[in-house]
């Protein structure tokens, strides 16, 4: 009996199953910290907030950033060995289009939690233990927090469509025109990627500053990008 799961199939149904359970190990935290514990800690007392923050945040910040780095190395296996048993071709089909427009996102979120969220984490982690023995805040620790958190709120925003075009390049094939603009679809979705990736590293929280804000600009992001797609592929 040949089993399946043995085969090139399997090895990649295997590698796609690991790549969505850490994925929602991620994705899971990043709604917790947006969804759940900022309203938190809008409402809560100071000692109880420094507690969550020395004992509770280093352990989800754990299995966020490391769900981030699992789910990215997979998204990134399953491309090469996609493009090494079907093609290079098929990046220019409906399902590649979906799958590099929802990848770049994914890359662009995994690089806001490495580079500019952990960071600034540690930073505000280390400031509230040191006052919790006593000590000063880092002077630092404040402005970090707030560029921790439109990032992060940006990540909320990004994985919106993220998860939408994961899901949609095998379930949702777009018909494609004989003289698809590829290159304007590339300039107008990296124009708008990298104004919002701006934005992260240096701009406000704008519109993002509730969760229903985010979630409403999450899906109007959604929109556009989809647009652009159907009908820059004709
Ligand atoms: C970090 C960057 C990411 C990259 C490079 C990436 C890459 C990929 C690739 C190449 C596939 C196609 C699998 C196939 O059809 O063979 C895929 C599918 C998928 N990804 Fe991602 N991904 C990323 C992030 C995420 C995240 C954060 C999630 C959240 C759960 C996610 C969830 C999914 C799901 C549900 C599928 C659908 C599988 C299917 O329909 O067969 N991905 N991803």
């Amino acid at each position: 009996m040949s089993l399946a799961l043995f085969g090139m199939d399997g090895f990649l149904l295997l590698l796609r199953w690991f790549h969505f359970f850490f994925g929602v190990i991620w994705i899971g935290h990043l709604y917790y910290f947006n969804f759940t514990q900022g309203p938190f800690f809008n409402e809560t007392d100071g000692t109880t907030k420094s507690n969550v923050i020395q004992k509770l945040v280093p352990r989800a910040l754990w299995w966020f950033r490391w769900g981030a780095m699992v789910t990215m190395i997979t998204g990134l296996l399953i491309l090469q060995v996609r493009g090494h048993r079907d093609g290079m071709g098929i990046f220019a089909t409906s399902w590649g289009v979906s799958i590099l427009t929802g990848a770049v996102l994914g890359l662009l979120m995994w690089a806001n939690v490495w580079f500019v969220i952990w960071p600034a984490q540690k930073r505000v982690i280390q400031s509230a233990t040191q006052v919790a023995s006593g000590g000063q805040p880092l002077p630092d620790a404040a402005a970090l927090g707030a560029r921790a958190g439109v990032a992060s709120r940006t990540n909320t925003l990004f994985s919106i469509p993220m998860l939408f075009f994961m899901g949609s390049a095998s379930h949702l094939p777009i018909s494609m025109g004989l003289e698809p603009s590829f290159g304007a679809l590339a300039a107008v979705i990296g124009v708008i990627l990298l104004a919002l990736e701006l934005n992260a590293i240096k701009g406000k929280l704008g519109p993002m500053a509730s969760v229903k804000g985010v979630i409403h600009m999450g899906f109007l992001l959604t929109a556009v990008l989809y647009l652009a797609m159907e009908l820059l592929t004709k």
